[in-house]
């Protein structure tokens, strides 16, 4: 007799949000094996309905309380401005879903907290769409740091830069209630989270940072491709920010992170680690993804640079799936969240640290409630 592997019935999934990001998340669960998207909702009623026809999602919706209200969802994903990130992941979570949630998880440590303690409560899992450290790249400069090639990493430089590149300017981007910060919440959490997990994940243990906003409020810096949602509010958020922050074992790194700056014309991210056994450099301009690494070694006895080829991988296909994997595992013991609130306390730190022209401790935003 054959024995057939027993059917697995597709999660279903409901996406919430209509621009880059959302679109990512609908056009993965639609080719993500075992998952499907069923709802969609978001605000632009021609844009929903393309959508919509486009990945062949039979409910669309204009509110979000409608879609997170029904009880046939699985999943339920968020592509929106981040201060719906908290109400929208909560909300889901006391009705029983799961939840693949954006970066930042929330514009603060206290609303990330928030979506742990219900995740926790209804024993759901929360991912957050850290999509950045799951490039091909990123993944093989981790194999390379974790066989020891780099030997202990001190010290990294995270940076994220671009000369005319405030999203959605005068919309939500550039609102502090709706964002809950600039360049630093929106590019910087990435950094910080891609930097950390090519460390091997030190603890924070304290943040000097300083922020500026010089362009943006003069109207100077938007990016013309990006963000639905436009308008003409005024600009409240920095354009540029830089960090110290002291890690845990003796290391350390820098941040900078900015939407508008005088530098060349270009969108360009990247880390840089120094290790007591070797060096490495990844740098992305313009979100290309070849040539990107850098591996600084020696090579009997002289300085040598190698150049690995490494095959590009794209970074929500990768987080939807292993989302998805968890769910259908069904072990997320320690997935609740937890990474999203992390980083959201360190931008909190960040942002203090900048306020109070001081350096800051993480023992204050760590602390347990
Ligand atoms: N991981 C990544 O690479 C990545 C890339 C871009 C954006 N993001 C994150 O994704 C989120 C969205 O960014 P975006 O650039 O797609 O924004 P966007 O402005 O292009 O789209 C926001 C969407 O949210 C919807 N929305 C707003 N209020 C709503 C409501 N009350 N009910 C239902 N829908 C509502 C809008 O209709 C719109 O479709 C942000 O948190 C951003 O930080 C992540």
């Amino acid at each position: 007799m054959i024995s057939e592997a027993p059917s697995v019935e597709p999660l279903r999934a409901g996406v919430i949000g209509l621009g880059y990001a959302g679109e990512q998340h609908l056009k993965n669960y639609a080719r993500v094996p075992g998952v499907e998207p069923v709802a969609l909702a978001g605000l632009e009623r021609d844009r929903l309905r393309e959508l919509g026809t486009r990945y062949g999602v039979p409910d669309l919706y204009t509110s979000w309380e409608d879609l997170v209200a029904r009880e046939d969802l699985d999943i339920v994903s968020i592509g929106t401005p981040n201060h719906l990130h908290a109400p929208i992941a909560v909300a889901a979570l006391e009705g029983g879903r799961h939840v693949l949630c954006e970066k930042p998880l929330a514009r603060t440590g206290e609303e990330a907290q928030q979506i742990v303690d219900a995740a926790l409560a209804a024993d759901r899992a929360v991912h957050t769409a850290f999509t950045q450290r799951e490039r091909g790249d990123v993944q093989a400069l981790k194999r390379h740091v974790d066989e020891g090639n780099l030997g202990r990493v001190y010290h990294s430089k995270a940076t994220w830069m671009r000369r005319n590149g405030i999203p959605g300017m005068g919309g939500w981007f550039t609102s502090k209630e709706l964002a809950g910060g600039g360049p630093l919440i929106d590019l910087g959490v990435h950094m910080v989270d891609m930097a950390l997990y090519l460390m091997g994940g030190p603890e924070v243990e304290s943040v000097s940072c300083a922020t500026y906003a010089e362009l943006g409020p003069q109207g100077r810096g938007g990016w013309s491709g990006s963000g639905l949602m436009r308008g003409d509010n005024p600009y409240e958020v920095e354009d540029l920010a830089t960090a110290f922050l002291r890690l845990s074992g003796g290391a350390t790194m820098t941040l900078e992170t900015g939407w508008a700056v005088y530098r060349e014309s270009s969108d360009d991210f990247g880390v840089t680690l120094y290790g007591t056994e070797g060096g490495a450099e990844m740098l992305v301009r313009n979100y290309g993804t070849s040539n990107t690494v850098r591996i600084y070694t020696d090579v009997a006895g002289v300085p040598a640079v190698v150049m690995p080829e490494i095959e590009p991988r794209e970074g929500h296909y990768a987080v939807v799936k292993r989302f998805v994997e968890t769910i259908h595992s069904g072990d997320w013991k320690g997935q609740h969240g937890e990474d999203g609130l992390d980083r959201a306390r360190i931008i909190d730190a960040c942002y203090a640290s900048a306020l109070q022209n001081r350096e800051v401790s993480m023992e204050e935003f760590r602390a347990d409630r």
